[in-house]
């Protein structure tokens, strides 16, 4: 079973290091240390700003860390300054810290977001070692009673972003396809959420071609997994489809991929987890909205049974797709997911989210994932939901007069992009979006390449380096917007 540790969050008023915060020449802490801690602020010299802290004495010999905190305080800040404190506590090595109440503090209902951030920094999948790392230990918050009920928001919040996260991180050994679905079903199942399988057996009978070919290679079968939030019972149908890239491994199949890229491919699943999670949360905070995620699972893998480059495969929407490469898997299970969402759901607007191409990164590398539409409502309402986030969507074209790249002379479609007179168009995002939407047959469609944003090299106000779980919150905060009436 994927799991995750992070910092245990209790309530309770022992005797512990005490998190005090400044942001420039503010200081948030109770009255009791307030001037306190602004004199030694002051006269250490601290400049507060966001990742420096300061371990100090207080006036009865309590122990006080200062936490700088960024710029304007609004939730993205606190958040931020949640991460700083797990920074802090972990530098420091303490067992345990308290956090004085937000009342005291001065800074009302933002503790939620701080405590977000908390969970989010402190988030480690649990996995890999026989022996703790030296150093390691699990380490508490403690906070006022009387803030406690701040915590459950903070976790319906940030439990599914780590669960997307661990998801990312486990190993394609540990995280096949069918244990993949089986876990996305025990998550969301227990939270009113309606969790279907269908195993090859369905796929072949339904005519799934395109999962099944990326699927031939490995001895791990496929799955299509749909997870369906019906929040609004009261309205007929569904207001959007999620469909997620679930690779759980991309060797690139006969056309292999090269060292060191290779080794990292146990993430291209990145996109089913980022639905799937979006999905969780919708259901913990019961939002009124009917939502489907659909997550093809499988294993680009390479084996007598693989798929070829220059065969020509048929999708479930009957569009026959020449192979020209076997590395461009990702768009070849796309549309099978996107066209069950059309022929089971018949949903109002679709979006998918996927680690399509590595070409992204030469160019919005880890901070924008690409976004493809030509729906311009549909471009605003997700880069306002990623703006809200910290989950930034920048608009890359998707025009008719680029049909050209995806044009086979054999089949319906091409899965590899025009070359071009330098021969770089091949591996092109925007050819991966070209292809997809021939599946989204006209209706309200948007495309989320997340192959730079959904693995961090660098920390954020969001979370650490690692799996990002890019898409959760992003997709979550969408829902509103896109049912607000
Ligand atoms: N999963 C990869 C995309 C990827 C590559 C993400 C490198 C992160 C780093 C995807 O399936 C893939 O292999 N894409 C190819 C497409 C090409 C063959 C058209 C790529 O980006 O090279
Ligand atoms: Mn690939
Ligand atoms: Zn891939």
């Amino acid at each position: 079973m994927t799991s995750w540790t992070s910092i245990e969050i209790a309530t309770g008023a022992d005797a512990a290091p005490t998190l005090v915060f400044a942001s420039g020449d503010v200081v948030f802490a109770p009255d009791a240390f307030r001037e306190r801690t602004a004199s030694l602020v002051g006269s250490a010299g601290f400049d507060a700003k966001p990742g420096r802290w300061l371990d100090l004495v207080g006036e009865a010999g309590e122990r006080l860390i200062v936490v700088a905190v960024g710029g304007e305080s609004d939730a993205d800040c606190w958040r931020g300054a949640g991460g700083h404190v797990v920074d802090a506590i972990r530098a420091l090595q303490l067992k345990v810290a308290r956090l004085p109440a937000a009342a005291e503090l001065g800074i009302g209902d933002a503790l939620a977001s701080l405590l977000e951030g908390v969970l989010l920094h402190g988030y480690r999948l649990d996995q890999g070692r026989r022996d703790p790392v030296p150093g390691q230990f699990a380490s508490k918050l403690l906070i006022a009673e009387e803030d406690g009920g701040l915590v459950d928001g903070a976790r319906r919040r940030a439990d599914p972003v780590n669960r997307a996260r661990a998801w990312v991180e486990q190993p394609a050994n540990l995280l096949t396809p069918a244990v993949f679905a089986d876990e996305a079903e025990a998550a969301l199942a227990p939270l009113g959420v309606t969790v279907r399988q269908l195993g090859p057996a369905e796929l072949e009978a339904l005519g799934a071609g395109g999962i099944l070919a990326v699927a031939a290679g490995s001895e791990n079968e496929p799955r299509l997994t749909i997870a369906e939030w019906r929040g609004a019972p009261e309205r007929d149908g569904w207001d959007a489809a999620f469909v997620g890239k679930g690779l759980t491994f991309d060797a690139g199949g006969l056309n292999l991929k090269p060292r060191p890229g290779i080794s990292k491919m146990k993430f291209d699943m990145g996109g089913g987890a980022a639905v799937l999670g979006a999905i969780e949360r919708l259901a913990l905070r019961k939002a009124p909205v009917n939502i489907v995620a659909i997550v093809p699972m499988c294993e680009n893998n390479i084996d007598g049974k693989s798929y070829r480059p220059g065969d020509v495969i048929t999708s479930l929407a009957g569009l026959t797709i020449d192979v020209q490469d076997t590395d461009a898997e990702g768009r070849i299970v796309l549309a099978d997911g996107v066209t069950y969402a059309i022929n089971e759901y018949d949903p109002g607007v679709i979006v998918d989210v996927a680690t399509l191409t590595g070409m992204i990164m030469g160019v919005l590398h880890e901070d924008f994932a690409g976004l493809f539409t030509s729906d311009d409502a549909l471009a605003a309402s997700l880069s306002k939901a990623g703006d809200a986030t910290q989950e930034l969507l920048w608009r890359l074209p998707l025009v008719a007069s680029m049909d050209y790249l995806v044009e086979s002379p054999v089949a319906d479609v091409s899965n590899l992009g025009a070359p071009g007179w330098f021969g770089m168009g091949t591996g092109s995002p925007v050819a991966g979006a070209k292809f997809i939407e021939k599946f989204a047959k006209g209706r309200r469609w948007a495309h989320l390449d997340i192959a730079g944003t959904g693995w961090a090299s660098r920390r954020s106000s969001r979370c650490g380096p690692g799996a990002t779980g890019f898409g959760v919150a992003l997709l979550d905060r969408w829902a509103d917007l896109a049912t607000e009436r």
